[in-house]
């Protein structure tokens, strides 16, 4: 082997490499298979994966004088998680409105009531650029401490020209200024501002009239379609013009109803579709073989006290792709740590643990597009892996509620040990 690593993991008691799905994302068996290396190692050049193999085997290949060694004890390792659905970037938060709601006020009362999404955009507004950068670095630092090496954030709590752009500055500035991998999106769409109660698809006209702008700083457009966002015609007026325009697209339906989303995502070739938590199987059915990945979000019924679900394990049985996200905002799910989604989607979805980690990983890259370069431990990937302090993966969503992530790379740079970022950005 002439290849030196610098870098170099061993003993790692379980290696989940995620590996054989870059190409296309992992459904049926496929989301049971984890592609377990038991005593697993890996070497690392220059922040990408140059072995991936036993500990033996890598240990016979490579001299390991001058490398920098890395021993997992025996500990469950991983390619780092994707978050593919956040709104990390707001003003303020909404602990009073979860204080309401615990004295049995709907979120959508409060939302009808110019609360909800809108007392956040109040919120942002009102930030400066570097205050909102601030802020939302703080979340992120929180997800990377919980595993999180890649995250979407969607825009959406600005609503008007000046904070739209506001919020997607801050996320090229995070870009910037974190060690995270992020993906813009732009949600403008998000719901319909003050200003525009009386003239919903004057809104509409406006979102349109703003895409040539922010086409620069955001790759996927997605669009709030539900009760209480905005309806078909509108979606789509809105989505297909972002096509048009090269955005990617993604789109949250069937959240709070089901107002025909799942048909409009299939017309406009969404990459993911995401929440799904009142879908009918009519719906499942038309989605096998459309290659659209389903971003379910079980956080958000969970906060929100609801019964209703994604029926996740029948939609794993019926060969959707399927993907999990934590869905982090101060509204729907507050919570940054992924590793509760993943005992969520196991307690509430019906999925497996195997399950849930190639949705938080592999085909949480599928959608958003990024699986070429992230989402698993193979030759080639960029060295994003993480170290827990657990021996069998099913020890991730049984222990819930706590970090299991001892340490995390990101481009082969260990950035947390002991629980601790210590390479600070
Ligand atoms: O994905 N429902 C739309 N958007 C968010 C909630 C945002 C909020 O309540 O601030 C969601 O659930
Ligand atoms: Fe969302």
């Amino acid at each position: 082997m002439n290849l030196l690593p610098d870098l170099f993991i061993q003993n790692c008691g379980q290696l989940l490499t995620v590996a054989g799905a870059s190409q296309r994302p992992k459904i049926l068996q496929g989301m049971d298979d984890l592609g377990i290396i038991l005593n697993g190692a890996v070497a690392i050049k220059a922040g990408k994966i140059i072995d991936v193999g036993t500990t033996g085997q890598l240990e016979k290949k490579y001299n390991k004088k001058g490398v920098k060694v890395i021993d997992a004890m025996g500990n469950v390792v991983l390619p780092g998680f994707v978050d593919c659905h956040t709104h990390a970037v707001f003003g303020g938060d909404r602990t009073g409105e979860f204080v309401q709601r615990m004295q049995g006020v709907s979120y959508l009362e409060i939302l009808k009531t110019g609360g909800g999404i809108l007392s956040t955009v109040k919120n942002t507004r009102e930030l400066t650029l570097e205050k909102l950068v601030e802020v939302s670095k703080k979340h992120l630092d929180t997800m990377l401490l919980h595993g999180t090496t890649t995250v979407e954030i969607k825009s959406g709590y600005g609503l008007d020209n000046k904070s739209e752009l506001k919020i997607l500055k801050a996320i090229q500035r995070l870009k910037k200024a974190h060690f995270m991998d992020i993906i813009p999106t732009f949600l403008g769409a998000h719901t319909i501002p003050f200003e525009y109660q009386s003239d919903p698809d004057a809104y509409v006209d406006f979102v349109c009239n703003i895409l040539p702008e922010v086409k620069a700083s955001a790759i996927f457009c997605d669009v709030f379609c539900d009760d209480g966002g905005f309806t078909i015609e509108q979606t789509e007026k809105i989505l297909s013009t972002a096509k048009k325009l090269g955005f990617r697209l993604k789109i949250h339906i069937n959240e709070f109803k089901d107002i025909g989303g799942v048909p409009l995502a299939i017309r406009l070739c969404a990459t993911s579709a995401d929440h799904l938590d009142n879908i009918k199987h009519r719906d499942i059915v038309k989605l096998k073989k459309r290659g659209i990945i389903c971003v379910l979000l079980p956080g958000v019924p969970f906060f929100l006290m609801k019964e209703n679900y994604a029926p996740g394990r029948k939609m794993v049985e019926e060969g959707l792709p399927i993907a999990l996200a934590t869905d982090f905002n101060p509204g729907t799910c507050p919570c940054e740590n992924i590793q509760m989604i993943i005992t969520l989607a196991c307690l509430k979805l019906g999925m497996t643990s195997a399950q849930a980690i190639n949705a938080v990983t592999i085909n949480a890259a599928h959608a958003v597009g990024m699986a070429d370069r992230i989402g698993s431990i193979e030759v080639g990937k960029q060295a994003d892996i993480i170290i827990l302090d657990i021996q069998d993966y099913n020890q991730l969503p049984y222990y819930f509620g706590t970090n299991h992530v001892k340490k995390v790379l990101k481009k082969g740079r260990l950035i947390v040990e002991n629980k601790q970022l210590v390479d600070l950005r």
